[in-house]
């Protein structure tokens, strides 16, 4: 068994919620996961008491909510009242309190006004933040797929969260960074409650990762680390992020993403890839 190490969450959004994954996750020190109300089809919750509730006491968990069943699709809503009955549906389902629970994509419900969308996200934080208080859930946070609208909103009156969690990676693009690293300084976020998601959008298999050399991007990397290592490794810093939510359902998979834990960045190359990714978006406004 190896060492704890907080900085990998098993991401649960694309998992088949086979009990064999939660238990190499614990052999290999990952004791945090993140799943969701809506993931599995709305069953996430179930499926995860299903399979390993005497493993679940084990690690943290964290979930979101935000998306509710509707019709031949999901919908959104920040609605405070349904974000509590999921909550407390939450809770029954997983047969215990989470250990954190974000507000799921919350730029998704928000109106156009700034000012009535600070009154929407305000009465969702205290929604989730009263919830805490309660011990339906252990701290509250948000996951922003898209942040861009987030910064603006957030002055004194808007609950602080415990975490936020934002894209990480090659594919985050510049506003995305840029509107994450915002948000973070405006609620003063230590580097531990900002957390990354989705390193490779999705899919390890994408043209693009045989097309970029990610290594550039870590110091002194030896022959030992694969592209899709090195692509792991430098959402760490795309923002910087103190932990990120990756998806497998491979214990060999996963055992890779460990052994990257013990490179370096190499900031250099980052910060011109930074500035160049910065010149081009501005050269698209021109
Ligand atoms: N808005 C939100 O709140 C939001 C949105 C998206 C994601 N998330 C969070 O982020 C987590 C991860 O996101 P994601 O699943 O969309 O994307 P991801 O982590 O970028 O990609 C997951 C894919 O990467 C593959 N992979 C992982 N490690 C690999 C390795 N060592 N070698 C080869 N392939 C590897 C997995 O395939 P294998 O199974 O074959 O390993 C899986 O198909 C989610 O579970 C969720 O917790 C949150």
């Amino acid at each position: 068994m190896r060492k704890r190490d907080p900085r990998i969450v098993l991401g649960l959004h694309r998992s088949r919620y086979e009990r064999r994954i939660l238990t190499s996750a614990l052999d290999l020190g990952i004791d945090a996961i993140d799943t969701s109300f809506n993931y599995h089809g709305f069953s996430a919750h179930a499926a995860l008491a299903t399979v390993g509730s005497d493993l679940l006491p084990r690690f943290k968990l964290s979930t979101k909510v935000g998306f509710f069943p509707a019709v031949g699709q999901a919908e959104h809503s920040l609605d405070p009242d349904r974000l509590r009955e999921a909550l407390e549906q939450t809770n029954r389902d997983l047969g215990r309190a989470p250990d954190l629970v974000f507000l799921h994509n919350p730029e998704r419900s928000l109106p156009g006004s700034s000012s009535v969308a600070q009154d929407t996200l305000g009465m969702a934080c205290a929604a989730v933040e009263r919830a805490a208080a309660e011990g339906l859930c252990g701290g509250w946070g948000i996951s922003s797929w898209d942040p861009r609208p987030l910064p603006s909103l957030v002055d004194g009156t808007i609950p602080r969260p415990d975490a936020v969690m934002v894209r990480a990676g090659l594919l985050a693009g510049i506003d995305s960074l840029e509107a994450s690293e915002t948000l973070a300084a405006r609620w003063d976020l230590n580097p531990t409650q900002l957390w990354g998601m989705s390193p490779f959008g999705g899919s390890a298999t994408q043209p693009l990762w045989g097309k970029l050399d990610p290594r550039l991007f870590i110091q002194d990397p030896d022959e030992g680390l694969s592209t899709v290592q090195a692509t792991f490794r430098t959402a760490y810093w795309l923002p910087r992020v103190g932990g990120i939510a990756v998806g497998t359902d491979s214990p060999s998979h996963l055992a890779e993403l460990v052994d990257t834990l013990r490179y370096e960045a190499n900031t250099g190359s980052l910060r011109t890839y930074r500035q160049l990714l910065r010149e081009r978006a501005d050269r698209q406004l021109l």
